[in-house]
This record gives structure tokens, C-alpha cells and sequence, in this order.
């Protein structure tokens, strides 16, 4: 046997920890050939690839990046080296040349869906869901979330302690592209007081009455902010557009807005902070080390099985796969009935809007966590 792997996007803590699952259960109990193809799909366009050996993926389950590198633009349908040519037919020659069975295409919604198409085409993908926004549909989990998660919380830790001091305002901003993953959970974590969600746009009045109210008594106040937040009738905060991209908005900045719209509605001065890449970054935490080892290792028994098109997933805390379609293109938002909204609620959270629907005497007995 002999299985190409590659990972695409973003990069995200716990992606070596895949590799070295699936490399290391395929040489040991199939005894197949790996193939590593470097950043991304580019990889398989530019023939750009080495074979793994056990060595290579031996000792880089705590290290952070990619040891193949990826790439954001790297789409063989719209290949932005030559003005948005479709080269997959180059990727299905490399295929076919180079004798693989099957690809691992370890990636987020996008990759995913770049993966079906090239299944489409006749090219065996097992997927397995990467990204720190959380956002995959038929997934309770990606890898990666956990560590970011980690890092924002303790960056609100931190920020509490020097926004107590001076009694201030102080606004952190999350990753998490189109969905409040990453600042629900850190901001539910690190005590934040306000959270506010792309999924449930804010009321400015209601975010500066919880400043006010707080002035009056605490002093400082925790506002954690996810990127793509943003006020009712406001527009997300684009920092940048990579048309080359497959998704070309780079969000970021909703934080500075946020602190302009407050100012004049507040006393206390305001400061924020946004963390950017650095959620991204290091060695991934105990529990993505574990998911992403039994992702990777779910993802070697999918092609075992010979059972190709689909995305390797946990769901109900099982492990299973999903077909690529059900996954790519697609978002999975933080739904308003979710337990841990009202219970973040419950505790005095603000998410920016009216407490009404939130309330606890109304729960079922039994209700999705998230
Ligand atoms: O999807 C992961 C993510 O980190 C998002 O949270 C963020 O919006 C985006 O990628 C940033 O992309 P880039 O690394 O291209 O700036």
C-alpha cells in the first residue's frame, strides 16, 4: 500500500500529532509506504513531495506547526500561479504515476472541499478535520480548538488582572472566522463578562450598560470579542482581502471599533488586545495531542477498510466518518439553544443582547451541550 498525506490551510496545533498517527499506524500495521506531499495540495501540483519514513514522524507529537507546511491558496481547481487554471488533472496524473491508494487530506471546510471534488475525480481522500475555529459541520470536535482555546483563556486571565488594577475596559479579540467557538469558550473559561458572537450580533447600548453597571461596583470589565462579531446592522471587520485565496477575507479589528463605539458611552478608559496568530501557535495541549492521535489513527483504519470519501469525526463521543460532501463548504455556527450559552448567561454572562430566551426554569432534560 502506499498512502500520500498532506495538510492544507491554515496551520493549527496537533497537525504533526495526525501525521505521526497515521504515518506510524500505516507502516505498523499495514505496512504501507508513506508519502508526504508539502504544503498542501501545492505539493501534489508542483510534485513537490519525500517519503516518510518511521524517523521522521518519531518525536513530533508536542511540536507545533506542520512538518510538511501548508498553504492557504494552493487550489488545484483555481490555481492562483496561473491566473485560476484548473490543474487537477495534474494532481490526478501525480496520483496515478506515483501508484497511491488513498491521500490523507487533513484540513478545515475548505480543503475539505477542494478533497471531495478531487474524490470526484477518482482519487481516494480519507479527511480529518483541522482548525482551531471549531467550525466543521458533523464534527463535535476539530483539533486544534482546545489548544486555542487554552491560549485565549489564559490571555483573559491575564487581562483581568492588569484591567482590575487600573479599573478599566479591556476588550480581547478572538480567532474564529465566521463563528464565536473560540471566544464562547475562552470567554466562559477566563470569567469574561461580556461575550459577543458573530452568531447573535450585539446591541452596542446593552455592551456599554454592563460597562456602566460595572463602573459602579467591580470597576473593570472583561469584553471578549470574536473576530467576526458584529453590531446589529454593522458589517464584520475585514482586515485584509486575498482574492487568491479560497476564502479571501482575512477578518480582524472588530476589537478597535468595538473600544471607538464604547468611548463615548463609558467612563473607564478602554484597551484591547488582539491575539491573532498566537492562538495558533506552539505545542498543542494534552487533549488535542490525544484527539488528533485518534483522528489520525481512525483516518489509517478508513483506508484499511478501503471506505474513501469521507471525513474521519467525533460525534457522541464516538469515533466515526462523515461522507466530504455533508463537510465541505460548510459552517457550523454556535446555535442559540446551546447549554452552555444559557449557562454562561445563567452566571451573568452578557452576549450584547436581551437576556430574555436564556433562562434555566425553561431547559428540557436533556439538551445539546453545545
Ligand atoms: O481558520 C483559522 C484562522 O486562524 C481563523 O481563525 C482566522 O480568521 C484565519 O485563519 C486567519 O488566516 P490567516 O492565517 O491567513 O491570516
Amino acid at each position: 500500500m502506499r498512502i500520500g498525506v498532506l495538510t492544507g490551510g491554515g496551520d493549527c496545533p496537533g497537525l504533526n500529532a495526525v501525521i505521526r498517527a497515521v504515518a506510524k499506524s500505516l507502516m505498523v500495521q499495514c505496512g504501507a509506504e508513506v508519502i508526504g506531499f508539502e504544503e498542501g495540495f501545492l505539493g501534489l501540483i508542483e510534485r513537490r513531495y519525500r517519503k516518510l519514513d518511521y524517523r521522521d514522524v518519531s518525536g513530533i507529537l508536542a511540536q507545533g506547526g506542520t512538518i510538511l507546511g501548508t498553504h492557504n491558496r494552493a487550489n488545484p481547481f483555481n490555481y492562483y500561479l496561473e491566473g485560476g487554471a484548473d490543474v487537477s488533472d495534474r494532481v490526478l496524473g501525480l496520483y496515478k504515476e506515483l501508484g497511491l491508494d488513498a491521500i490523507v487530506v487533513i484540513g478545515g471546510d475548505g480543503t475539505m472541499s477542494m478533497a471531495y471534488r478531487m474524490q470526484q475525480m477518482g482519487v481516494n481522500i480519507v479527511g480529518v478535520p483541522k482548525t482551531i475555529d471549531n467550525d466543521l459541520m458533523e464534527t463535535d470536535r476539530t483539533f486544534g480548538f482546545d489548544t486555542a482555546v487554552a491560549i485565549a483563556s489564559e490571555a483573559i486571565d491575564r487581562l483581568q488582572t492588569t484591567g482590575q488594577s487600573h479599573g478599566r475596559i479591556m476588550i480581547v479579540e478572538t480567532m474564529g472566522r465566521y463563528t464565536g467557538w473560540i471566544a464562547l469558550h475562552a470567554g466562559i473559561a477566563g470569567g469574561a463578562d461580556v461575550i459577543l458572537l458573530p452568531e447573535f450580533p450585539y446591541d452596542l447600548e446593552e455592551v456599554a450598560r454592563v460597562c456602566r453597571e460595572r463602573e459602579g461596583r467591580q470597576r473593570f470589565t472583561i469584553i471578549a470579542v470574536a473576530e467576526g462579531a458584529t453590531a446589529k446592522d454593522g458589517e464584520m471587520v475585514v482586515r485584509e482581502r486575498d482574492e487568491s485565496s479560497p476564502d479571501p477575507l482575512r477578518l480582524g479589528g472588530i476589537g478597535n471599533l468595538l473600544r471607538e463605539q464604547l468611548k463615548p458611552l463609558v467612563d473607564s478608559e478602554i484597551r484591547t488586545t488582539i491575539l491573532g496568530h498566537v492562538q495558533r501557535g506552539g505545542t498543542p495541549t494534552a487533549f488535542d495531542r490525544v484527539l488528533s492521535t485518534n483522528f489520525g489513527c481512525f483516518a489509517a483504519s478508513l483506508i484499511a477498510k478501503k471506505q474513501f470519501g469521507r471525513m474521519v469525526a467525533l460525534k457522541d463521543n464516538h469515533m466515526t466518518s462523515v461522507p466530504l460532501i455533508d463537510v465541505a463548504d460548510k459552517t457550523r455556527l454556535v446555535p442559540e439553544n446551546s447549554f452552555m450559552v444559557t449557562s454562561a448567561a445563567a452566571v451573568g454572562v452578557s452576549f450584547g443582547v436581551s437576556p430574555e430566551g436564556f433562562e434555566i426554569a425553561n431547559l428540557g432534560s436533556s439538551i445539546p451541550l453545545e
